[in-house]
């Protein structure tokens, strides 16, 4: 039973993981023709135009479009340093992560969760899973529902920044025929030349997904979208941020500042953000930063604007810095305040990885054969297959009530002690949304990644929601404004509808894997947790004791929804209270979208530069 396919490691998610990367070729020559790397603060100019705070993901596609145009000048200012994820001789990706780890969580037995964001240029798009997906039509006209009135951020509306955000290129015609991947490039996706962010296919999948697949297609009611892109989700397969010439990752170095000859675009490393400066009138005039190589403080000012994309995790802690944030919360650490948002830090969210289930076949079928590329078999476990399915086929028997009950809830009940109201009124409106989703029988209504490991013999999965209904904080410590990293509290499974929906999916893979599903004949038995795991108190407590509430993909924590709900940013990314000062990355996103979350930031980059172009046009802007 030596076979490769049969023994797996348990590895959760291996997608999302740092370490899944594809085979790395030789390092990129640096290219000679780029805009400037500023080595020392000495070496700036004395202000800008734009200055840009993280060279991360949305960042670097916002610094990119606005030196499009030669007059105006932009600096991105990045805490880590230049480096190349694709170099086998390189650093390696622990080194350009955060080091953070969440406060215990009472609803997991008290366990800290370990989290890396990405640290140094490119952000996280250096050191992601490399999926590229997008959530549904409704998952974005909800962004709509909590914004201002007339907000442009609804499917229709963000659809040709998707288009912008990535360059598609369709899979091989042997990989598509052997794995019956289906796309629509005219309604999904754009091929725009000027967009050097790639998406495309692997040279091969793991061929025993097929026994899933099959398996999928044969039970019943399961959406399957011609493309999984195009606003409505099923079962799908989506491609992966990767140059298909070079094989290498490409992401928002590669695609927005390397090979620009622009001398208007600086970059300075090494540089950490501690306060965006405000006048009186609480108009943006700089940016104050630590040149980590000397430990030294400098200021540095933005004649137009400053733009704060420095990821979910650190915004809202630049902005509670600087005195924009909850009014007690800066009170206490004895911060001016400049701005009182109740929901800087708050509304924050992030893709949670349930707990394991497994199974063995005890009448296994033979290993699917493929005549396209094969991948060592470490890598493209499941890879390239979701099931994001609505809430009425993945849960028959119990999508209803969990809908009414998230409806009848007091978010007061479940939110962190002092939530301001505001926050709790957009919780309530999210809470109304999403159970209006659960009900709703169009595809993508709600959702679980369905991640298979181990599989033909021995499958299983880790399911994973992509609309979680608790919500955590994300806070400087009042105690120590010194240190580096926010205080990240998930608040995971605070919500008990978070424990019914895990539920709930555990118990599709029961029945889809089960005497009663599509592959009874190879006889599964179930080995994690166990067929005598069922009673719902048995059940909740194997979720607490494995559940993980974290994908990386955090957002929400300085949110775009009207002031009244705890928004933080206005339509136009503009921070409530103060002048000239944007957000524009992952915390702008007031609910998760159903799937990964880089696409939808690089979409955030490419309306935020839109905006900022339209803000300054014949007013001496781009
Ligand atoms: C390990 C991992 C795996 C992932 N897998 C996937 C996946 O497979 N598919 C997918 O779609 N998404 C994935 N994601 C999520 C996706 O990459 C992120 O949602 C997205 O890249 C976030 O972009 P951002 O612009 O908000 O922040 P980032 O890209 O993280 O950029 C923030 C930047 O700000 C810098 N910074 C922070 N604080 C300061 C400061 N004070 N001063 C100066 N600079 C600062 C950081 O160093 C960083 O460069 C993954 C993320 C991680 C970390
Ligand atoms: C995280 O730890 C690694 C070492 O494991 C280190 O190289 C890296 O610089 C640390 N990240 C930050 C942001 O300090
Ligand atoms: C690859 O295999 C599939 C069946 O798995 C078959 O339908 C297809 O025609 C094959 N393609 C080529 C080019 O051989
Ligand atoms: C391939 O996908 C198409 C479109 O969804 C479907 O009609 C067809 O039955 C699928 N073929 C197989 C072999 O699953
Ligand atoms: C992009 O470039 C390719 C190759 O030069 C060309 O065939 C294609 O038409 C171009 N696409 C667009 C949208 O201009
Ligand atoms: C504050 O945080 C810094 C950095 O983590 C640490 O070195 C210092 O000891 C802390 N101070 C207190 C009073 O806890
Ligand atoms: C299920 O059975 C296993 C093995 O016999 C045992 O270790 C476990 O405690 C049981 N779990 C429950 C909830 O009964």
């Amino acid at each position: 039973m030596s076979n490769k396919y049969t023994i797996f490691p348990i590895i959760v998610a291996a997608l999302f993981l740092v370490l899944s990367n594809l085979p790395l070729v030789a390092a990129i020559p640096e290219s000679v023709l780029r805009a400037r790397h500023v080595q020392s603060p000495k070496d700036l100019r004395k202000s800008y135009d734009y200055v840009i705070v993280g060279a991360g993901t949305a960042g670097l596609t916002i610094a990119d479009r606005l030196t499009e145009s030669p007059k105006y000048t932009v600096l991105v200012i990045e805490h880590g340093r230049f480096w190349n994820p694709s170099d086998p001789n390189g650093d390696g990706q622990r080194a350009h992560l955060y080091n953070l780890t969440s406060m215990p969580q009472i609803g997991l037995d008290n366990r800290a969760i370990p989290l890396g964001m990405g640290f140094g240029v490119g952000g996280s798009s250096a050191v992601n899973g490399m999926a590229v997906m997008r959530g549904t039509v409704q998952d974005y006209n909800i962004w709509a529902e909590l914004g201002n009135k007339g907000s442009t951020w609804t499917w229709k509306g963000l659809v040709p920044y998707f288009r912008k955000a990535i360059h598609f290129v369709p899979p091989d015609p042997v990989l598509a025929s052997d794995f019956n991947i289906t796309y629509d490039t005219q309604a999904a996706w754009g091929q725009d030349n000027d967009t050097r962010v790639y998406a495309s296919f692997p040279g091969g999948l793991n061929p025993a997904i097929k026994i899933i697949y099959n398996g999928l297609r044969q039970a019943p009611n399961i959406p399957f979208p011609r493309d999984g892109h195009a606003g409505s989700h099923g079962v799908f397969y989506y491609p992966l941020s990767v140059n298909p010439n070079t094989r290498q990752r490409s992401y928002s170095r590669t695609g927005h500042w390397d090979g620009l000859n622009r001398p208007n675009y600086d970059i300075i490393t090494s540089a950490r953000a501690t306060k965006v400066l405000l006048d009186k009138g609480n108009v943006v005039t700089g940016v104050e930063f630590i040149f980590t190589e000397t430990g030294k403080k400098h200021t540095v000012k933005a004649r137009k604007e400053v733009v704060v994309s420095t990821g979910a995790i650190h915004t809202p802690y630049l902005l509670q810095l600087s005195g924009i944030g909850p009014r007690g919360l800066l009170k206490r650490a004895r911060i001016p305040v400049k701005a009182d948002l109740p929901g800087v830090g708050a509304n924050f969210q992030d893709h949670p990885i349930g707990p394991p289930i497994r199974f063995t076949f005890t009448n296994p079928p033979p290993p699917p054969t493929s005549n396209s590329t094969h991948l060592p078999p470490s890598e493209g476990q499941g890879q390239g297959l979701v099931a994001d399915l609505p809430l009425p086929i993945a849960a028959p028997f119990t999508f209803s009530t969990i809908a009414s009950s998230l409806l009848d809830q007091n978010p007061a009940s479940f939110a962190a002690p002092g939530t301001d109201s505001s926050v709790l009124r957009g919780y309530k409106a999210q809470n109304c949304l999403l159970a209006h989703q659960m009900l709703s029988s169009t595809p993508g209504s709600l959702s679980f990644l369905h991640w298979v490991v181990g599989y033909p013999t021995a499958p299983g999965a880790n399911p994973i929601n992509f609309h979680i209904t608790s919500r955590g904080t994300v806070t400087i410590n009042p105690a120590n404004l010194s240190a580096p990293d926010p205080v990240v509290d998930y608040r995971a499974l605070t919500n008990p509808v978070d424990t019914d929906l895990m539920i709930a999916y555990l118990e599709f893979y029961r029945r889809f894997f089960g005497p009663e599903g599509p592959l009874a004949e190879y006889a599964a038995v179930e080995t994690v947790p166990g067929a005598n795991v069922t009673s719902r108190e048995d059940l909740a407590r194997y979720i607490r004791a494995t559940y993980i509430p974290q994908a990386w993909h955090p957002v929400g924590t300085a949110a775009m929804m009207r002031r009244e709900l705890g928004g933080v940013v206005d339509d136009k990314l503009r921070v409530y209270g103060t002048k000239r000062l944007r957000v524009a990355d992952a915390s702008v996103v007031p609910i998760l979208p159903g799937g990964t979350t880089q696409l939808t930031v690089y979409m955030i980059g490419e309306k935020a530069a839109d905006l900022i172009k339209e803000t300054w046009k014949g007013k001496g802007g781009v």
